[in-house]
């Protein structure tokens, strides 16, 4: 396991799939590298990539929202994705690619020891929970798997197309809210 300057280092520079010849940025993750909540989303899109950091943009301001309604912000929670260049015109990043870059999410796992993982939308939670996770039925639901926690929220992308899952994201973040009161200790 490499530190988190080694990591970061490394993965700034990485050519492990074709994603480096167009990227501006490489968007490492951003947050407390000391909290035990992670929140995980696809891959950045165009804003995320001009600035090389994740969710900051009509998502991203979504994402902020969602965090104030729990009390969260992005100081007390880390923020990462499945791939950290941008797919171009922000198409799901394909297998080879999140096979190239899911190590460097695996090495920032081990270093935040998180107690709950939050899948952001189908792409990571079919790669983090279940390859057949299906959010429509799922999202929500909390699935133990080597001493982490881990769920799936609708992506704020989805959200901000289709105003009727917001109801049914209150009711998740609520119940994620209640979760991290009870499972995260360490600075939150
Ligand atoms: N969508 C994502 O999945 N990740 C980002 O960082 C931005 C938008």
């Amino acid at each position: 396991m490499e530190t988190w300057e080694e990591l970061e280092e490394k993965c700034l520079h990485c050519d492990r799939c074709e994603l480096c010849r167009t990227r501006h940025n490489v968007v490492f993750g951003v947050g407390n590298r000391s909290s035990r909540l992670l929140f995980v989303g696809e891959g950045p899109g165009e804003q995320e990539d001009l600035q090389g950091v994740p969710f900051v943009g009509p998502a991203g301001k979504l994402l902020d929202d969602m965090l104030s309604i729990i009390d969260l912000d992005r100081e007390k929670c880390y923020i990462a994705n499945i791939v950290k260049c941008r797919p171009p015109r922000n198409r799901d990043p394909q297998p080879q690619e999140q096979d190239a870059c899911i190590g460097f999410l695996e090495n920032q796992i081990a270093l935040l020891q998180p107690k709950i993982i939050v899948c952001l939308g189908r792409i990571a939670a079919m790669r983090l929970i279940r390859p057949d996770f299906k959010i429509s039925r799922e999202h929500g639901q909390f699935t133990e798997k080597g001493g982490i926690l881990f769920t799936a929220l609708y992506h704020p992308s989805a959200l901000l197309r289709d105003e009727s899952k917001r109801p049914d994201t209150f009711s998740d973040l609520k119940a994620l809210q209640a979760k991290v009161r009870e499972v995260c200790t360490r600075t939150l």
